[in-house]
């Protein structure tokens, strides 16, 4: 499938990884890009600087009402929906037990599991119903779907048991969700990235972002958000792909803190 002409539907997109993914499809010649994120004044000043083959529509992706009005929004506008990146994501860091032996809160474990696991479920099943009424190309491609879970997913740090659940159970559902779909001609991708320079680490000071730079094998930085956007790009052209999951991570291996 060609990024040129197609219509990408972008959870997420008003920051960091997705707003990379928005900025490159729009480059890249998309016909139309969707920005599902709840972050309504981020991403209208995108789509203001971006011009109108961006559409906005103020999702909260655990709310399954919601993502089928950005789904429907999307083919209302555009016409049809052919790839899916699901970047939106939260994670709330919290040890099982606190250093008084309290164990964590149960709401915010759910919360994490809801939006990252099962609202990108939603995500997928929602849009890959809208992909299956495509023409299918000289392939026999209706669409493409690509999920971003972490390396978290596989070396998980103190704090992590939530998030790192979340993010494997997208590396779990990805084979799954390829066989699923593949009748439809949907290709379901999941990338992990590793430590990638967006706003989340906005928080942190600077000798901390300068002690995580140096923790990638090579290069020795933080990855750059267009460096995932040029991934996306790469999965959606090359129809081989599926059912996998690509580490998107210098090498790094996280240690326990
Ligand atoms: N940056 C990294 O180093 C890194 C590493 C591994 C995985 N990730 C994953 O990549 C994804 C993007 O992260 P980022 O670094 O670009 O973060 P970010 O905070 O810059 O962007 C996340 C976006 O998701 C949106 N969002 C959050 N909850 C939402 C919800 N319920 N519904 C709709 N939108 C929602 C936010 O408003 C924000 O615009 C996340 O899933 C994150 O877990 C990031």
């Amino acid at each position: 499938m060609q990024l040129q002409d197609s219509v990408v539907f972008v959870t997420g997109g008003a920051s960091g990884l997705g707003e990379a993914v928005v900025r490159h499809a729009i480059v890249g010649g998309a016909k139309g890009v969707t920005i599902v994120d709840l972050s309504e004044d981020k991403a209208n000043a995108l789509a203001a600087e971006l011009g109108d083959r961006v559409l906005v529509v103020k999702t909260d992706i655990s709310n399954e009402g919601e993502v089928a009005a950005a789904v429907a929004a999307t083919v209302a506008k555009f016409g049809r929906l052919d790839v899916t990146v699901s970047c939106a994501g939260i994670a709330i860091a919290e040890r099982t037990l606190d250093r008084e032996g309290q164990p964590a809160s149960l709401p915010n474990y759910a919360k994490v599991i809801g939006v990252n696991l099962i609202g990108t479920f939603d995500v997928v099943r929602q849009s890959a119903a809208a992909m299956s009424k495509n023409e299918p190309n000289d392939e026999g491609e209706r669409g493409v779907v690509i999920m971003t879970a972490s390396v978290a997913a596989f070396d998980g740090q103190v704090g992590q048991a939530a998030y790192s659940a979340s993010k494997g159970g997208l590396v779990g559902m990805t084979l799954p969700l390829s066989r699923d779909l593949a009748p439809a001609g949907i290709r379901v991708m999941t990338i992990a990235p590793g430590l990638l320079d967006t706003p989340i680490y906005e928080f942190a000071p600077p000798e901390m972002k300068e002690q995580l730079s140096k923790t990638p094998v090579f290069p020795k930085r933080l990855g750059r958000p267009d460096e995932f956007a040029k991934l996306v790009a790469a999965i959606i052209d090359n129809a081989y792909l599926n059912g996998e999951v690509i580490r998107l991570d210098a090498a790094v291996r996280l240690p326990p803190k």
